[in-house]
């Protein structure tokens, strides 16, 4: 293995044939790491400044399973902020894990974005002292970051593991303050290096505090990760990582200037941005005070010959690293330009606050139970057996083993979804 020998020529001719071999002598194996790879995933550590690394080519999504397979035990019930991604409630439900869930507060007008406060968080696990550890996402879609250090050291004074989807921050450790949510005092942690870093898809780590070791971390990656792992996306991290310890961390630092002085130009024009501490590398810019529908803001930007990351709830999404053109500036300069000309909507469309369904059954019980795929109109009621992400970004609003909500099915059907799979 490989069945093309590094000698099928389409896949030289393009580039990808060299690297793409498996865990023979010599390459390590990845969930047993002893060799080049260990050495790789301990300069990661180094650099990060945490106790451990290991690498996933399966992205955040094989992290998070192995982060709550490390953590928690069946039954267990984790406080988690609801702007989880579906990766999170995937992995409850294949662990038997039940999430008790909390609202980020929003943090502007449009009501979408928005980060659990500590005092949310005290006040939640007063209310439900039976939890075994808390789980947020920060960044969020929008950028909002959540205060880590303040909610690391409420977890710890009550003995609470503090566990991390920094899916959208790998770079996060390259910036002045550095918030990295290891160093802010998470316990486990996810970075999907793919998504900032100039890692290939699927590319990711997983960080742990001393409260761990790797044996543990790895067999619980291998719980669920295949024995094939891509050894492109391992080299591609090999290389990310001669490039960050050169001269990457101050790439980043002038593309974080960059956006930083966006981000004073809208506020200085009027353009809302969502409030709060943000991601560095992206900036959110809210279209629906324009007037602009989700896909009017895709056409304006299209016609700016820019691809936004994410358009939804009234938001663009645009996020930028070191390796953008400096013509995707200029393009993005003056398309905010043009919008700083437009007129202000005075009937901007604010999507409803966020009510959180009752959950009648745990999620493992919902996602494998008999189940049906029903229209939105008759769901209302009903348990579901799936979880949907839609708009606000990023917070689930249903996900298996909640009864839906009228509201639900406003916001579903809003968002375009017009069937749900429920319980039968
Ligand atoms: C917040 C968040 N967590 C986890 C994931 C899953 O990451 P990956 O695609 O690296 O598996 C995503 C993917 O978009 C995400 O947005």
């Amino acid at each position: 293995m490989p069945g093309h020998k590094g000698n099928f020529a389409p896949l030289l001719e393009a580039g990808l044939g060299r690297f793409d071999i498996t865990e023979v002598t010599g390459a390590d194996v990845l969930f047993q790491s002893s060799g080049v790879l260990r050495e790789l995933e301990e300069r990661i550590a180094a650099f990060y400044g945490v106790f451990g690394t290991a690498v996933s080519t399966g992205g955040s999504t094989l992290c998070i399973q192995a982060m709550l397979a490390a953590a928690f035990r069946k039954g267990d019930r984790i406080l988690a902020a609801r702007n989880a991604h579906t990766a999170f409630v995937n992995a409850c439900a294949l662990l038997q894990l039940e999430p008790v869930w909390v609202c980020p507060a929003p943090l502007d007008h449009a009501r979408v974005g928005g980060a659990l406060t500590p005092e949310q968080i005290t006040l939640s696990l007063h209310e439900h002292p039976e939890v075994r550890g808390v789980y947020l996402t920060s960044p969020d879609y929008l950028g909002c970051l959540t205060d880590i250090a303040a909610i690391a050291e409420i977890c710890h004074a009550r003995g609470l593991l503090l566990v991390a989807d920094n899916a959208h921050g790998a770079a996060l450790k390259l910036h002045d303050p550095d918030r990295h949510p290891m160093t802010l005092g998470a316990d486990l942690c996810c970075d999907s290096a793919h998504k900032t870093l100039p890692v290939l898809t699927g590319g990711a780590f997983l960080h742990y505090s001393s409260r761990f070791d790797a044996e543990q971390i790895k067999a619980a990656m291998a719980l669920f990760g295949s024995t094939s792992p891509s050894y492109l996306i391992l080299r591609s991290v090999g290389l990310c990582m001669d490039w960050l310890e050169s001269n990457g961390a101050a790439a980043y630092r002038e593309t974080a200037a960059q956006i930083s002085r966006l981000k004073e130009y809208c506020a200085s024009k009027g353009i809302c941005v969502p409030g709060g501490a943000s991601d560095p590398l992206r900036l959110s810019v809210c279209m629906a005070d324009f007037g602009m529908t989700d896909s009017a803001a895709l056409t304006y930007f299209h016609s700016h010959q820019i691809e936004p990351e994410y358009i939804g709830g009234g938001y663009a999404v645009l996020m930028a690293s070191p390796f953008n053109r400096s013509v995707d500036w200029q393009r993005l300069e003056k398309a905010l330009e043009e919008l700083a000309a437009m007129p202000r909507s005075e009937s901007a469309p604010v999507p409803l606050a966020f009510e959180l369904p009752e959950a009648v059954m745990p999620p493992h019980e919902a996602v494998f139970a008999d189940s049906e795929t029903v229209p939105i109109d008759s769901a209302v009621g009903k348990v579901a057996a799936q979880t949907v992400i839609t708009c606000p970004p990023g917070v689930p609003v249903v996900v298996p083993g909640e009864k839906i909500t009228p509201q639900a099915e406003i916001i579903l059907k809003n968002s375009g979804n017009f069937v749900v799979k429920v319980v039968k």
